[in-house]
């Protein structure tokens, strides 16, 4: 499985200044291609661009994609993945995060009208719900609570994948669907409430590790880098219907938090809270289609992935 490249041009990455985001402009600057991110802020953070701020072939454009898209100029490619992405930041701003997934993908589409250009949408292993069938095959239409906590993130995502397949059926749009599993690296935001930051943030500070219910819940983690290589492995490749992309290997929680304790060398307890509301058991991708499409599968081992991870938090605490 070699390194794959897209073609040397112009591209626009909303949401560029987020977790994925910035890795992905990084890769793209790499091979030498433009880079605009468009980005408000709103999760993202500007010290996630430090490595290519000062690239000449970057630009960051500060602007709420819901509003009227202010861009000047074609792009060859266009990847969107602005939202808030994690249960607390979801939480906090469930309007933001529907009028993203709808208002926001609606000018992201119509951009790539425009531009006559591939667009690839970031959608998410939240549309399945908690599922009943495991793992998860892109078959599966999932089993969503439309009115839960997590809704306005899983309804926002679903919308986006309705309203791209309009796109494509309506207008000849070349689209791409990426359903991302649990991705973790540098530049995870400290406090975002997902698993790794916290476990990592907590066995770094010596503080207890929390853990929800008795931490039999299952969870796969994939590295960024990885994911960054199936992003550009669904936006080369041929199929417009969704994908899934992370990595297979299951870990339960309890036996991931003893993991982070041994890798960061922590002495840190693990502590027992009640579960929240629509926590899914199991999460675990299918990648078959992504293995026989795209030849593309996670490669970077867990403790590899963990350490860098952990060194990057370390600066942090
Ligand atoms: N990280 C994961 O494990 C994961 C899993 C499934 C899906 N995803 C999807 O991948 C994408 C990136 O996730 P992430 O983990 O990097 O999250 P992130 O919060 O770090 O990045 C999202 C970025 O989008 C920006 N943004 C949000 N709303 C915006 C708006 N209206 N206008 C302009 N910018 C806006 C934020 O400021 C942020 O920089 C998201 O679409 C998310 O749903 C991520």
């Amino acid at each position: 499985m070699s390194e794959r490249k897209v073609p040397t041009g112009r591209y626009l990455v909303t949401g560029g200044a987020g977790f994925i985001g910035s890795h992905l402009c990084e890769k793209l600057l790499q091979s030498g291609s433009q880079v605009v991110a468009v980005d408000n802020l709103i999760t993202g953070n500007l010290r996630n661009l430090k490595n290519f701020e000062n690239n000449p072939k970057f630009e960051l454009i500060r602007q709420d994609i819901t509003g009227r898209l202010e861009i000047l100029g074609n792009f060859d490619g266009i990847f969107h993945l602005a939202s808030p992405a994690s249960p607390v930041d979801y939480a906090e701003f469930p309007i933001e995060t529907l009028r993203v997934g709808s208002y926001g993908s609606e000018h992201v589409l119509e951009m790539a009208k425009k531009s006559k250009c591939r667009v690839l949408v970031a959608s998410t292993s939240e549309i399945y719900g908690d599922p009943q069938q495991h793992p998860q095959k892109e078959s599966y239409w999932g089993n969503v609570n439309s009115i839960g906590p997590r809704s306005c993130y899983d309804e926002s995502k679903r919308f986006l994948e309705a309203l791209t397949m309009a796109y494509h059926r309506v207008f000849g749009l070349q689209t791409r669907i990426i359903r991302i599993f649990n991705t973790y690296g540098p530049r995870m935001r400290e406090n975002d409430g997902r698993v790794v930051p916290n476990f990592c943030m907590q066995a770094l500070r010596g503080e207890s590790i929390t853990i929800y219910g008795e931490g039999k819940q299952t969870r796969s983690f994939c590295y960024v880098s990885d994911l960054v290589e199936g992003i550009l492995a669904t936006f080369l490749g041929d199929s417009h219907l969704p994908i899934n992309l992370g990595n297979p290997t299951e870990f339960t929680i309890a036996d991931f938090a003893k993991k982070i304790i041994a890798l960061t060398g922590s002495r840190s307890e693990l502590v027992h809270k009640p579960l929240p509301e629509d926590d899914p058991q199991l999460r675990c991708p299918d990648i078959t289609k992504a293995r026989t499409e795209l030849n593309w599968e996670p490669k970077v081992p867990i403790d590899e992935g963990l350490a860098k991870t952990i060194e990057y938090f370390r600066q942090l605490v």
